[in-house]
Order: C-alpha cells, then sequence, then structure tokens
C-alpha cells in the first residue's frame, strides 16, 4: 500500500522516479508525485490518477537531480490532489514521501493546528513535514529524528529539504524500505522491484533505522544516532521479469508462467533417494521436525486459504494435526503459543503487516516460526527463524496466482518432508515425490484449455451472484476461487462447505444464482455428485471443476476437467482453472484486471 522512491545522484531523477513508480505502482494507483529540487529549489507535481497521468502532467523540462516520488493507496482521505505525496512544510522547504500509517496522526494534526500550523490535506504524513520543519535541530537527519520521536505508527518515509540539497534522509519501522547502489548514484524504494533497471546491489533498512542517501552512497544510523554497518546484497531478479511480453495483463502473464516457475521452484528439492523433499532453508535437523506435535499456518486471504489446503496436505502425509488461520485474526486474540508447534507464516509479498505481526507474536511468546515467502528480503522473510522461498518470480498482478501455486507445492513438500520424519513411507514419499515432479507439464495440460474455460466464464460473467462448493480438501479451493472471482469480476462470489448446502444456503438455489463446483475423483466423490445433483435439482446453473473418467450420470451444465494428481495433492491443480474463470469473466466485463479497485497488491498496513 503506497510505494516510495528516491533518487540522488547525476542523472535527472523525475524521468527516474516515474519509471520507478511504475514498477511499483501495484501497492497504490489512487494518485501519484514527485518532488525534485531544481537549483536546490523545491518543485512538486502531483496528480490524482494512475502514474501514466503524472507522467503526462510533469512540465517538459523539468531538471534537477535529487528527487523523491510517491505512489498511493488511500488510507487517510480521499484520492485527490491536496492529499497526493509528496507532502510539504508550510514554507515548502521540507518535502516528505511515506507509506504506512501514524496512529497519532489526528492528535499531532490537531496541535499543530492549535500552533497557527494550516494543514492543506487530510493526511498523517502531513504532519511529519511540519514537525521535520519545526525541529531546531540543524541537520536534517536530527531534524528527522526529533519528529520520528513524536509519532508512533509504521513508516518508511523518505524526506527531501531544500535546505541540504545534496540527499534524502530516509527512515523505517514497520514498512519496507530498501537503498540501491548505482555508480555515483544511489536509488531508494519501498521494493526491488523499481531498483532492478539501475543496480543489483541494494541494502535493507531495519525497523527503527535511518539512513542519510547522498551521490557517495549511504550512512545507516539509528534514531540514537549510533552509525550501523549494512552488507549489500545482489539480487537476483532480472529487469526483463517485470515485463509484460506479449501478454495484455500481468495476471495472464503470471498465470502462464507456472509451469515453467513451478519446475524451477521443484529443482533441487526433490530426493528420489530418500523419497523426501530437502527444505535446507527451513534450517530443521529431522530430529526437530519429529520434535512438532502441531502444525499451525499462518497468511492472509488467499495466501490463508492455500494455508488451509497445506494444512490438509500435512494432516494426510504427516498425520499431525494441522490448521491454518488468517493472520489478521491470530493476532489479535491473545493465542496460545505451544512450544512444540511449528509456526508457518505464508507470504507472496513477504510484507502484509498482519502476518508480519502475527509473526512477531510468535517469536514473543517464544514460539517458532519458519517463512514461505515469495519476495527475497522481505521482512518477514529475514524475521523468520528460516524458511522457504517459493522462487515464484516477480507477481505484478494484484490478483495473486501463480505465487499461490508455488506456496501449495511449497505446502506439499514441507508435508513430505515431515512425513518422511514420521509414518510416512518410502513408497509413499516417492508416489508424492512423482506426482510433484508431474505438476509441471498438468499445469500446461490446464493452461492449454483457456479457450474453453474462457467461454464459460463469459457465459457466467453475467450472474449477479455465485457459490463456489468444496468439501474437505475441495473447500479451500472452493474458497481461493470464489476469491479470485470476487477480486476482478466485482460480482459477489460465496464459497460454501458443499456438506453444509443443504443446512441452509440452498435456499438460495435458483436459475440466477450459478454454483462452481468441485467434485474430485476421490473418497468423497459421490458425496460431491450427490451435493451438485442437489443444486441441478433446483435449476440452478452448475459448472463442475472435476477429473477424467468421472461419470457425473445425467447432470447438466458446463465442465472443466483437470489432470488427476494424487489425491493429496489434487488441490494445486483445482485451483488453477478457477484463476483462468476470474480472468476471463473480469475480461468480458471490461475491468482492470491488473489493478482491480480498493485493492493494493501489498497490504503493509493494519
Ligand atoms: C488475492 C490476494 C490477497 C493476498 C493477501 C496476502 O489474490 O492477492 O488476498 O493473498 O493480501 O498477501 P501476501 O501473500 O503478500 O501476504
Amino acid at each position: 500500500m503506497c510505494g516510495i522512491v528516491g533518487y540522488v545522484g547525476a542523472q535527472h531523477a523525475a524521468p527516474l522516479l516515474v519509471e520507478g513508480l511504475s514498477r511499483l505502482e501495484y501497492r497504490g494507483y489512487d494518485s501519484a508525485g514527485i518532488a525534485v529540487l531544481t537549483s536546490g529549489k523545491p518543485r512538486v507535481v502531483r496528480t490524482v490518477g494512475r502514474v501514466r497521468d503524472l507522467e503526462a502532467a510533469l512540465p517538459k523540462r523539468m531538471a534537477g537531480t535529487v528527487g523523491i516520488g510517491h505512489t498511493r493507496w488511500a488510507t487517510h482521505g480521499p484520492a485527490s490532489e491536496e492529499n497526493a505525496h509528496p507532502h510539504q512544510s508550510e514554507d515548502g522547504r521540507i518535502l516528505v514521501v511515506h507509506n504506512g500509517i501514524l496512529d497519532n496522526a489526528a492528535a499531532l494534526r490537531e496541535r499543530l493546528s492549535a500552533d497557527g500550523i494550516t494543514l492543506t490535506s487530510d493526511t498523517d504524513t502531513e504532519v511529519l513535514a511540519h514537525l521535520i520543519a519545526r525541529s531546531d535541530a540543524t541537520t536534517l537527519e536530527d531534524k528527522v529524528i526529533d519528529a520520528l520521536r513524536g509519532v508512533t505508527g509504521t513508516y518508511a518515509i523518505g524526506v527531501l529539504s531544500a535546505d541540504h540539497p545534496d540527499r534524502v534522509v530516509v527512515a523505517r519501522n514497520g514498512s519496507p524500505l530498501v537503498l540501491g547502489i548505482g555508480d555515483r548514484e544511489m536509488f531508494i524504494a519501498s521494493d526491488v522491484s523499481a531498483l532492478v533497471r539501475h543496480t543489483s546491489q541494494v541494502v535493507h533498512l531495519d525497523d527503527g533505522e535511518l539512513a542519510t542517501v547522498t551521490s557517495s552512497g549511504f550512512q545507516t544510523f539509528t534514531a540514537d544516532t549510533a552509525s550501523v554497518t549494512k552488507t549489500p546484497e545482489t539480487i537476483e531478479m532480472s529487469a526483463d521479469e517485470l515485463e509484460i511480453g506479449g501478454h495484455q495483463h500481468f495476471m495472464h502473464k503470471e498465470m502462464h508462467e507456472q509451469p515453467e516457475t513451478v519446475r524451477r521452484m521443484l529443482t533441487g528439492r526433490l530426493d528420489d533417494r530418500f523419497a523426501t523433499a530437502r527444505l535446507d532453508g527451513l534450517e530443521l535437523e529431522p530430529r526437530d521436525l519429529r520434535a512438532f506435535r502441531r502444525v499451525k499456518i499462518l497468511g492472509c486471504g488467499s495466501a490463508y486459504y492455500v494455508g488451509e489446503m497445506g494444512a490438509s496436505m500435512i494432516e494426510d502425509l504427516a498425520r499431525i494435526p494441522a490448521d491454518a488461520e488468517a493472520a489478521s485474526e491470530f493476532r489479535y486474540r491473545n493465542p496460545i503459543i505451544e512450544p512444540d508447534t511449528l509456526y508457518v507464516a505464508v507470504s507472496q509479498s513477504g510484507e502484509t503487516a498482519d502476518t508480519l505481526f502475527a509473526v512477531r507474536e510468535i517469536q514473543r511468546k517464544g514460539g517458532r516460526v519458519v517463512g514461505l515467502v515469495n519476495v527475497v528480503g522481505s521482512s518477514i522473510a529475514r524475521e523468520c527463524d528460516g524458511g522457504v522461498y517459493l522462487h515464484a518470480g516477480p507477481e505484478v498482478a494484484v490478483a495473486s496466482t501463480k505465487a499461490l501455486t508455488h506456496m501449495a507445492v511449497g505446502f506439499a513438500m514441507l508435508a513430505v518432508a515431515l512425513g518422511r520424519v514420521r509414518d510416512l513411507s518410502y513408497a509413499d514419499g516417492t508416489r508424492i515425490i512423482n506426482a510433484l515432479k508431474e505438476i509441471p507439464d498438468q499445469i500446461s495440460a490446464i493452461l492449454d484449455q483457456e479457450g474453453a474455460i474462457a467461454d464459460v466464464a463469459k457465459k457466467i460473467a453475467a450472474a449477479p451472484s455465485l457459490f463456489f462448493i468444496g468439501r474437505v480438501r475441495g473447500f479451500p479451493v472452493a474458497r481461493e476461487g470464489a476469491q479470485k472471482f470476487k477480486e476482478i469480476s466485482y460480482r459477489h462470489a460465496e464459497a460454501y462447505q458443499a456438506s453444509e448446502l443443504k443446512h441452509g444456503p440452498l435456499a438460495l438455489i435458483s436459475e440466477e444464482l450459478p454454483t462452481v463446483a468441485i467434485v474430485p475423483r476421490d473418497d468423497l466423490l459421490q458425496r460431491n455428485i450427490g451435493a451438485a445433483h442437489e443444486i441441478a435439482a433446483r435449476r440452478g446453473p452448475l459448472l463442475v471443476v472435476t477429473h477424467e473418467d468421472v461419470d457425473l450420470g445425467d447432470l447438466e451444465g458446463e465442465r472443466i476437467v483437470v489432470p488427476k494428481s494424487e489425491d493429496e495433492l489434487d488441490a494445486i491443480l483445482l485451483t488453477i482453472p478457477l484463476q483462468l474463470l476470474a480472468y476471463h469473466a473480469a475480461l468480458t466485463l471490461g475491468h482492470d484486471i491488473d489493478r482491480p479497485r480498493n485493492l493494493a497488491k501489498s497490504v503493509t498496513v493494519e
């Protein structure tokens, strides 16, 4: 939510800032702005709308080699030019961009107003510009430290001062911030995707750290001005991975990348000799894995639903109790943390505030939490006690697809690793390992059905409301299918356990309410077919997502057939057609698929 960028060097800052913002636009896209120092004089351009609108609003010549920029996802106040960042002090000499939320902003606004300061926006960020300007300290660094002492909440900020035109001062607490090291130039961004075109050398700031960034480098320090030594890391992402290629949308590109990225993810991690998965990043020896008596998975949104798939894989294969919970709920309910529970935080971005807070809550109470995270070097990845990188590559579309598939595959590997130090036999381990090897080609086979799935999507896109039903292993699939559908089609889509239909929701079934039924060929097949018949008997239109050789009898309606995996892993593949279904429904409805309304990719606020 919100992306910030900065530049200090010898090139014109404005185009670099705009280019960086366009890479971060998935973090927020309701308004954008930049500030550049032109011969020491601040120039600010802010617009409502997309980064391309900002670009169009820029003057032809906007000289200046130091600047900051921001793309906003509104939290305090509507999307308007006044609320867009950068925000300025009254004299316009201090400029601030901010990602995060200041909890005490209302009180600070009141105090500033009482002191005669005219606030020109509804935002929490503006108070920072005034507080920095009012500090008596002489250096910009000390002024920023002074101001931050007065605020509570989360932030990643970039501060520009007309009185210190050679630098940008940045600070981090709870929102991500990374510095990119160039050749006599420095870049600042919320994440590496905005830097990767210019440098592969980066430094991640940690909470409580600040940095002075000049063209000759950076100095990191804490609020008590103690200097902090940071070692640059090399990022492995290539700039090409961020291009849309021949696809109309990033979501489309990312769905179609899945066979390749999953194949890459599995490389070197499947151990035929011992019929297990090698997850060295967990930093857990077999005896440690054996000691856990329970697994608790925490994630938000779709990551939580995939966590539910993971919990059932772990129960099936390792035979230890496992469950998933929304991290956003867990963190607020004073959870009991058990020393013999393995906690797993699952996140694409690695920056979801609720999941990060859950990690910290577990650690505060002495629990062990490992991460299943996609973004390398992200906060959750760094704060967990070991983990597994998902290696899905950058995911730009707000609606997650490939990262979720990677999470599900990651859970399958974790389940087999936990199982093989318990009762999972060599034969069953081999059965699962071999099934995992098939997954990339099986995903390709589903993607090959895109045309047929698009035809079905066109038919159901018009329905104002849909049910997605599944049972046991199929229920998280239904939940994720409904989630994807509502996110980008803006249609009401509700997931229900097939087993619960007759306890209430059956009353809603009619010709106007299509149901997507997940009907895998497993031990619950007949029960799921029964539920589909109950719907058909009430004239409810049906789309059945099923496997080859399933006899649905005289059931009318649409059908999508996916390749069969092992029962324990079926959820991975059953989810893929639902991505395509949501995509094509949204396409039919003419929605902005990569940037759905009201949503942002990385939810770094509570
Ligand atoms: C759905 C979606 C969200 C995320 C959720 C968690 O398509 O993208 O529901 O899954 O916000 O995000 P991460 O995985 O970054 O923690």
